[in-house]
C-alpha cells in the first residue's frame, strides 16, 4: 500500500469587521486532503464535495500548485507526480476561506511528507505569498483568532482564544462572489476619520476578546474601510446585521469578502437558532436565499490527521517540529 498523508483544515473568517487584511477566525468546517506523491510524473485529482464540478483537477489545481511550492522550496526534486483526494466542506468563493484552506492543505502536506522541513512560521511565509494576504491563512494554519501583520516580506502573527465561548452564525447566500471583485469596489484611499474609526474597533475587539469584556463587542465588530464599499454587492447586509444583533448576537460582519455574513452570537444565551432565522428571514426579504451554518470557533488549526506508510502501518504524526 503507497504511503500518504492525511490532513484537515479548518474554514476562515477573515477580518472580524474592522480588521482589514489582519484578523481572522477558524471556524469548525473543514476540508480534508489525502497527499500520496510518486517518483514519476503525472498527477491525479479525486474531489468530493463543495466545488467538485468546478475545481480543475490538473497543474492548476490550487491544493497541487501548494504542494509544488512546497517541494520547490525544500529544493526537493525526488517527487515529480501525485495523488490528491479532497473531500471539502467549505463553501467555495463564499468568504470561508475556501482558497486559504486549499493553499494550506498542501502546504501542510507536502510538509508532513518531508517529515516537516519546515515549521508552521515558515508555512505562514509561504501560504501568505501564494494567498497575497495573510489574513485567512494565519488562522487556517494556527486555529483560533489571529492578528497578522506584514513587515517588508515577512508576515507575522500571532493567535488568541477569546474569554468566552461563543457560537458563530454564518449565513451563506446561495451566489459566489469572488474576492477580487469584492476588492476591486474598495477606494485605493480612504479618510483620516475613517482610519481612526477602524484602528479603534479593531484594537477595542482584540482587546474586548482577550479580556472579555463582552459590553464592547456591540460596536467593535463596525468598519469603516470594506464593508460600505461591498454593500452593493450583497444586498441587505447591513438590516442582515441589524437583524443578528436584534435576535441576541453581539453584533455581525462581512465574512472575508463576502458575500457570507458572520454574527458572533453569546454562548450563554441560546440565541443561535434565533440569530440563524433572523438571518435567513431578512436575507430573503431582499431577495437572497441563504443556507445557516453555526459554528464554533476551531482551535487547532491545520493538523495531521494520520500517515501511513508504504507498508500500510498507520501512525499517528509524529510530534511535529512546527508546533
Ligand atoms: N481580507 C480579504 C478581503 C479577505 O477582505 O478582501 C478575502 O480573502
Amino acid at each position: 500500500m503507497a504511503k500518504s498523508i492525511h490532513v484537515r483544515v479548518p474554514g476562515t473568517s477573515a477580518n472580524c469587521g474592522p480588521g482589514f487584511d489582519c484578523l481572522g477566525l477558524a471556524c469548525s468546517i473543514y476540508n480534508d486532503l489525502t497527499l500520496t506523491l510518486t517518483h514519476e510524473p503525472g498527477l491525479r485529482i479525486d474531489i468530493a464535495g463543495d466545488g467538485a464540478r468546478i475545481i480543475p483537477r490538473d497543474e492548476r489545481n490550487i491544493v497541487w500548485r501548494s504542494v509544488r511550492y512546497l517541494l520547490d522550496q525544500a529544493g526537493n526534486t525526488e517527487w515529480q507526480g501525485g495523488h490528491l483526494e479532497m473531500v471539502n466542506h467549505i463553501p467555495l468563493s463564499r468568504g470561508l476561506g475556501s482558497s486559504a484552506a486549499a493553499i494550506v492543505a498542501g502546504l501542510k502536506a507536502a510538509n508532513a511528507w518531508l517529515d516537516s522541513p519546515f515549521n508552521r512560521h515558515q508555512l505562514l511565509q509561504f501560504a501568505t505569498a501564494i494567498e497575497g494576504h495573510p489574513d485567512n491563512v494565519a488562522p487556517a494554519l494556527f486555529g483560533g483568532f489571529t492578528a497578522s501583520i506584514t513587515q517588508g516580506e515577512k508576515v507575522e502573527c500571532f493567535t488568541f482564544l477569546p474569554r468566552y465561548r461563543m457560537r458563530y452564525v454564518v449565513a451563506v447566500p446561495d451566489f459566489p462572489l469572488s474576492t477580487r471583485k469584492a476588492r476591486e469596489v474598495l477606494p485605493e484611499a480612504v479618510t483620516r476619520a475613517d482610519a481612526v474609526y477602524n484602528i479603534g474597533r479593531a484594537s477595542v475587539l482584540v482587546g474586548a476578546l482577550c479580556r472579555g469584556s463582552e459590553r464592547f463587542l456591540q460596536y467593535a465588530l463596525d468598519d469603516k474601510l470594506h464593508q460600505p464599499y461591498r454593500a452593493s454587492l450583497i444586498p441587505g447586509m447591513y438590516e442582515t446585521f441589524a437583524a443578528a444583533k436584534e435576535a441576541g448576537a453581539y453584533g455581525a460582519s462581512l465574512s472575508g469578502a463576502g458575500p457570507c455574513l458572520i454574527a458572533f452570537v453569546p454562548e450563554k444565551k441560546h440565541c443561535a437558532q434565533d440569530v440563524a432565522r433572523a438571518m435567513r428571514e431578512k436575507l430573503r426579504d431582499f431577495g437572497i436565499k441563504a443556507r445557516v451554518l453555526g459554528m464554533r470557533l476551531d482551535t487547532r488549526g491545520a493538523h495531521v490527521l494520520h500517515h501511513q506508510d508504504a507498508q500500510g502501518q498507520v501512525s499517528a504524526p509524529a510530534a511535529p517540529k512546527e508546533k
